[in-house]
């Protein structure tokens, strides 16, 4: 493209990425000679008039990283950008990555105003033209963000379930099991929720989609709207951000809508463990034993280790389904945290061509992933003396590991499963401002379901 070209649209905002350096124009490629590698600054950005060029001609990252990098750069863009139509133009790189980038722009925009008295205009800044599955993608996004910036309050179980239904009502049957009914068969789900007030009763919640299929997937999300801790009580600081611990289910949501708009060769299932972790005269207490749905008797050694008794219940009705794939989403442990940083989810699957499907659709998209060892040699640490299993691993040491461990015993072997244990929580940096739930996989999943089931 020579400087010319570049000169015909002169009244729009014009906005050139430039992600190889052989389509940079002779006339910038001064521009791009002494940026350092792997680093964006102020010269990476050159303003002139209505005109604008970014170079990204400098960085040499591994696919995963660069794809997740271009996200960052569209939400830097628009922060960068002052109120205008822009005409985005990227030179380089494949669609998902150039999608990213609009992707990133797109997310930016995002606030949560609602229990502001005074609340920030929309400030003016568009792309001409948005994809409709960005559009999907971001509609996930701000759904997701939305329920998880939620106070619980006003968010309970209950307006969980609501909000799931209205989201979903089009495609989904919704159905939910509370009360005795849940007691019977979903024992685990009904302990926990046991502590919360009436107001925030436990629910099991289903959400198959309407066209029939052969082909059976389950996704299921762990839908704490609040995690105290119970007995084993949280302090403050590890109690502030326990709104967001329904981020599993939130995702799930987000995720069943993503895939209604894909046409896919099979039925997709949500399943929903919505319930307060409570403390009252009523909650589960440190040492108690109970029979869950599978039949096998567990101890609840730590009663902050909710999420996986939860799970639990919900895994076994998906395992009894013999389903094609059951992958399930929860903020499960502040080990998992501990390891990979508020990025980087962990997942764990007991099938190795589904774990290298996932990193593949992780990696192509941008979405960050990451594996670890279902590590059965920890399987003694959660043996329980009095029953047969425990809530919490012994010796304290690899805490994701021997939750999702724990989540196995649940599953039958031969389903392919996916558990990923998430932060769902956003902080600002020099790409982004904003701070607050997280959407976390959906995206990568999205993709691997698409390849598996078109
Ligand atoms: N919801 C938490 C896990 C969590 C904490 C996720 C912080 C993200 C950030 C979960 O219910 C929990 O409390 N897990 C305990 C387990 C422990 C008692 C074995 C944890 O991780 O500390
Ligand atoms: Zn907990
Ligand atoms: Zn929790």
């Amino acid at each position: 493209m020579n400087s010319k070209k570049r000169n015909n649209s002169k009244n729009k905002n014009e906005l050139f990425v430039y992600l190889d350096p052989k389509f940079v124009p002779a006339d910038l490629q001064k521009f791009c000679k002494d940026l350092k590698q792997n680093q964006l600054d102020e010269k990476s950005f050159l303003k002139k008039s209505n005109e604008i060029n970014v170079f990204l001609t400098n960085f040499d990252l591994d696919k995963l990283q660069m794809n997740f990098f271009l996200l960052l750069i569209g939400k830097r863009l628009y922060n960068f950008c002052d109120t205008g139509n822009y005409n985005l133009k990227i030179y380089g790189g494949d669609e998902l990555q150039k999608s990213n980038i609009i992707l990133g722009w797109e997310l930016e925009k995002y606030k949560f105003q609602k229990f502001k008295t005074v609340t920030t205009e929309e400030i003016g800044k568009s792309l001409t033209l948005v994809p409709k599955d960005i559009k999907n993608k971001k509609e996930a996004y701000f759904f997701i963000r939305d329920l998880i910036n939620s106070p619980p309050n006003i968010l309970g179980p209950n307006e969980i379930y609501h909000a799931a239904k209205e989201h979903l009502n089009d495609d989904y049957v919704c159905k939910k099991i509370t009360g005795k009914k849940l007691e019977k068969t979903f024992p685990l789900i009904s302990v926990v929720g046991a502590g919360a007030s009436k107001k925030n009763k436990p629910i099991f919640a289903s959400f198959i989609s309407k066209t029939k299929k052969k082909r059976k997937i389950f996704i299921i999300g762990k839908g704490v709207s609040f995690d105290t801790g119970g007995l084993n009580l949280k302090t403050g600081v590890g109690m502030s951000l326990m709104k967001k611990d329904m981020g599993g289910a939130a995702n799930a949501i987000g995720l069943a809508k993503l895939l209604s708009k894909k046409n896919l060769n099979a039925e997709v299932n949500l399943l929903l463990c919505l319930v307060e972790n409570s403390v009252s005269d009523n909650a589960m207490r440190p040492s108690d034993i109970y029979k869950s749905r599978s039949g096998q008797f567990i101890e609840v050694s730590d009663t902050d280790a909710e999420g996986r008794l939860i799970m639990a219940d919900a895994l076994t009705y998906a395992s009894e389904k013999n389903p094609e794939l059951i992958i399930d989403l929860a903020t499960l442990t502040g080990a998992s945290r501990v390891a990979m940083g508020l990025e980087v989810p962990s997942f764990f699957s007991n099938n190795t061509t589904l774990s290298n499907l996932l990193n593949k659709a992780s990696t192509e998209t941008g979405d960050p992933l990451w594996q670890l060892p279902l590590w059965q040699n920890y399987n003694n640490q959660i043996l329980s003396n009095h029953a047969d299993y425990k809530n919490i691993g012994s010796s304290g040491f690899g805490g994701a590991i021997t939750a999702a461990l724990f989540l196995e015993k649940f599953i039958k072997k031969e389903i392919p499963w996916i558990h990923i244990d998430l932060m769902g929580w956003t902080k600002p940096n020099k790409y982004s401002r904003y701070e607050g739930g997280e959407a976390m996989g959906i995206i990568a999943l999205s993709k691997m379901i698409d390849d598996m089931f078109k």
